[in-house]
């Protein structure tokens, strides 16, 4: 399918493919995940003319729905969406919903899901192109791709036509070792090419800007290196707690919920080397040499790098919270991290000296999620008596959530006296600047992967390289005799005050909004 291109005005380029006919396929369709985020975001897409009129969504669980009830069931959902309500389309897009009841397990069900692909295709003639999407359990993502591939549903075409390919989300193992076997188990039956890994991070509009941001502007490239960035920082900060979440985040904890997945992935855009070219392995492979130039953990020198922290009892907005060990499921005796904060540093030519510093935690003053990129002072003040450490340095902040948008730090001349002058910031906000909030992240990554484009997807070689970095943290962190102290702290705070000296220690401060 060629690419729209409309170009209103110099400068504003905006390319954008509808996707090609096919169906989509989500096991594990009557959860949380496929009623809040994917049945909304392709019914936008739908909305936006993204996707084609030879389209359909087959919803797969273990509920015994009809179709018409799943058809209800996300009309229902849909229920909270004002604009969607309201839309003359809905009915059209309901009407291209269908739902099989089924076990993952069962390889009989795979039978009738051929049956069933077989009969919806010819019905809404798409080529026989499938999307899987996973919204399941990570423990049968390798049983779903090895039943379809019996099923004789996971094979190609001749030069990829028709196409089939297998959506997962994160964790994508618990450590390097099951990361691997699972990437083993998926690769006996699929191609990479056809392996979508999500991490809905990517998705994010501001995220993605990143890459805008460094590599369509000439300003900041040059500056973008040792010689004048301080340090940076990523911080993705949670005012809520685990709430219903205890089960899993008990088995994984900050460093395997945040740190391997999204945090890393906002690092590698960050700091990678400029791609060649918009092309997914272009894109990902920077990002993996990135990761595979981060300075591996020292377990001797933890105490330096890094901190955790569990959150206690305390009050939010007024209101009682209850700590960790009180939330409903979790282990009173828990030493699960619920907040942890690293230094990073990059060994190679641009980043060498440059602390990444990075931190995410539940259950603190606000959510917000923010990349700072911390400039060196001037190096010299020609404003004597004002000595150049008294200049704040500038700060350029790419602000990801919740106020979408840009801004930059400088000092100015205040009006009045000869000699006055102080910070202030130049602000770009998407809600200014577009008039429009910035779409769903998933909406992005399902039209990517019915266009078949991997950019914004995880690449198996960076799942592996970054559970190598960080396995050995989580081993030294389950290691008693490391003593590794796990700090509790506040809810409504920025997090431990230890934190603060992980950063103290360097001359340096958190910036917190
Ligand atoms: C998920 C984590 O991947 O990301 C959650 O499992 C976390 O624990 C969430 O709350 C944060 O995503 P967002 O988009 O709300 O910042």
């Amino acid at each position: 399918m060629s690419p729209e291109r409309s170009s209103k005005i110099r400068g504003e380029f905006c390319i954008e493919s509808r996707a090609e006919p096919g169906g989509v396929v989500i096991f594990g369709a009557s959860g949380d995940l496929t009623s809040r985020k994917l049945m909304p975001a392709l019914f936008n897409l739908y909305r936006r003319n993204l996707l084609p009129r030879n389209f359909y969504v087959l919803g797969c669980g273990r509920s015994r729905l009809t179709d018409e009830a799943f058809a209800f069931h996300v009309r229902d959902e849909f229920g909270r969406i004002a604009e969607f309500h309201s839309d003359p389309r809905l009915d059209d897009f309901l009407r291209q919903c269908y739902y099989s009841t089924g076990d993952y397990d069962d390889p009989a069900f795979y039978d009738h899901l051929r049956e069933r692909l077989g009969e919806l295709d010819g019905r809404h003639a798409t080529g026989g192109n499938h999307l899987f999407y996973c919204s399941t359990p990570p423990s049968v993502y390798a049983a779903i791709a090895d039943r379809l591939s019996g099923a004789g549903l996971a094979a190609e075409g001749e030069g990829g036509r028709p196409w089939r390919r297998v959506v997962i989300e994160k964790p994508f193992g618990r450590d390097l070792q099951s990361a691997a076997a699972l990437d083993a188990e998926l690769h006996k039956v699929l191609r990479e090419r056809q392996i979508y890994r999500i991490d809905h991070y990517l998705g994010k509009e501001t995220v993605q800007n990143i890459l805008m941001f460094r590599f369509a502007n000439a300003i900041f490239e040059p500056i973008w290196n040792r010689r004048y960035v301080d340090h940076v920082q990523i911080m993705v900060a949670e005012s809520l707690g685990v709430d219903h979440r205890a089960g899993y985040y008990e088995k994984a904890g900050a460093l395997r919920d945040m740190f391997q997945n999204h945090m890393l992935q906002m690092l590698s855009l960050v700091a990678m080397e400029p791609p060649t070219s918009f092309d997914a392995d272009h894109v990902r492979d920077e990002k993996v040499k990135l990761l595979r130039a981060l300075r591996p953990f020292d377990p001797g020198r933890a105490n330096e790098t890094l901190v955790r922290g569990q959150y206690g009892p305390g009050a939010m907005g007024g209101k009682e919270v209850p700590g960790y060990l009180e939330e409903p499921g979790v282990d009173p005796q828990s030493t699960t991290e619920t907040y942890l904060a690293m230094r990073l540093m990059v060994d190679n030519w641009r980043w060498q000296g440059v602390p990444f510093y990075l931190r995410s935690g539940k259950r603190l003053c606000r959510r917000v999620s923010q990349i700072a990129i911390a400039f060196k002072p001037v190096p010299h003040s020609m404003f004597s008596p004002i000595a150049p450490e008294e200049f704040e340095p500038n700060l350029l902040l790419l602000n990801v959530q919740p106020d979408e948008g840009v801004s930059l730090r400088i000092q100015s001349k205040h009006p009045g006296p000869k000699l006055c002058m102080s910070a202030l910031t130049m602000d770009f906000t998407y809600r200014e600047a577009f008039e429009e909030e910035p779409p769903e992240a998933y909406e992005r990554l399902l039209l990517d992967c019915m266009l078949g484009d991997q950019t914004l997807f995880v690449r198996h070689d960076d799942v592996i390289v970054s559970w190598a970095l960080m396995t050995p943290v989580l081993e030294a962190l389950a290691d008693p005799a490391r003593q590794i102290p796990l700090c509790s702290y506040d809810p409504g705070s920025w997090g431990p005050k230890e934190a603060d000296e992980l950063l103290g220690r360097d001359g340096r401060v958190w910036f917190n909004p």
